[in-house]
């Protein structure tokens, strides 16, 4: 009751940054969320005019508000990291600082000292996700790595210090970090084994330092808007489908409750962990 949450990583109603911010609202929070500049114009737009009404309706009837929307590029730490040109770039420098500690400040100014209790990175971007590993060069593979995993890194540092005590963050994985999946290229399978490590060694310093906990959703399939620029995740959905215990496609609704429960009290003694929201896939050794 009367917690707020960051949801970094919404700039549509198809994802699990959307459906994970839905499920915060409905258990009571207030929600803000942090949204990538070049998606952030056409977010608001359809935002206005009503186009994401339908799944903004909670289950009480009420239409779900985002307290705030911030824009924010987990590429960058701080303003000084943010090269000129992207500052001067048409959908940045209305802007100003989009950098994490950014939102950090802003979260600050607009509500007091410590104004946040929930804080959930669901955002991933790999410039080279269609080359296989084999063909990605350090660039990309930097990356990917950096806008993937560590900026969740950047997030602890960053937002530990305006989170209440007992505050929870977390991210989403994907089971590429540990199993090979074709197709998941770019150095996105390094990023996400990156974030799985990070989770446990930020809980234990995040836990330590400030008592707050991190947590990891390994999901399963979603056509989100980033998954589809993949270009193979139909394929994947149809995949688990049939080699799922429980045979039918994940929906992000199932994400979001889980995200719930780990950012709630209910989960205060879980911390350091990956809990898999996959309809079982992950259990199983054989396909069918
Ligand atoms: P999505 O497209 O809804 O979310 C990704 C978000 O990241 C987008 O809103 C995009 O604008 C944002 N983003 C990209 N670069 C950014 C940057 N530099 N700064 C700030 N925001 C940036 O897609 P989805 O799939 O819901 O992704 C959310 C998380 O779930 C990601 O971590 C993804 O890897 C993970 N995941 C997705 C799976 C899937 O099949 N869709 C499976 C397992 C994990």
């Amino acid at each position: 009751k009367g917690k707020r949450a960051f949801v970094a990583g919404v700039a549509d109603d198809g994802g699990f940054g959307f459906a994970i911010a839905k499920a915060l609202a409905e258990a009571g929070a207030s929600v803000c969320v942090g949204t990538w500049p070049p998606a952030l114009g056409i977010f608001t737009t359809i935002l206005r005019r009503g186009k994401l009404d339908e799944s903004l309706v909670m289950s009480d009837g009420t239409k779900m508000e985002f307290e705030r929307i911030y824009a924010l590029d987990a590429e960058f730490d701080t303003f000084e990291d943010v090269p000129q040109e992207v500052r001067e770039n048409k959908r940045y420098k209305e802007h100003g600082d989009i950098s994490i500690q950014g939102v950090v400040d802003r979260m600050k100014a607009d509500f007091g000292e410590q104004p946040v209790d929930i804080v959930v990175h669901s955002l991933a971007n790999g410039p080279e996700v269609k080359n296989v590993l084999l063909e990605t060069s350090r660039k990309g593979y930097l990356g990917a790595v950096g806008v993937s995993a560590y900026s969740m890194v950047s997030m602890v540092q960053r937002f530990s210090p305006i989170m209440r005590q007992g505050g929870s963050y977390l991210s989403l994985s994907y089971m590429a970090s540990e199993r090979v999946i074709p197709g998941y290229g770019g150095g996105m399978s390094s990023a996400k084994a990156a974030l799985e490590s990070d989770t446990r060694v930020l809980a234990f310093e995040a836990g330590r330092k400030y008592g707050h906990r991190v947590n990891c959703i390994s999901a399963g399939p979603l056509a989100s808007r980033a998954a589809s620029a993949i270009g193979f995740i139909g394929q994947m959905i149809d995949y688990c489908k049939v080699n799922s215990p429980l045979p039918e496609a994940l929906t992000s609704q199932e994400v979001g409750a889980t995200a719930a429960f780990l950012s709630s009290p209910l989960a205060s003694g879980i911390t350091g962990t990956m809990i898999y929201v996959d309809k079982g896939f992950a259990s199983m050794g054989k396909a069918l």
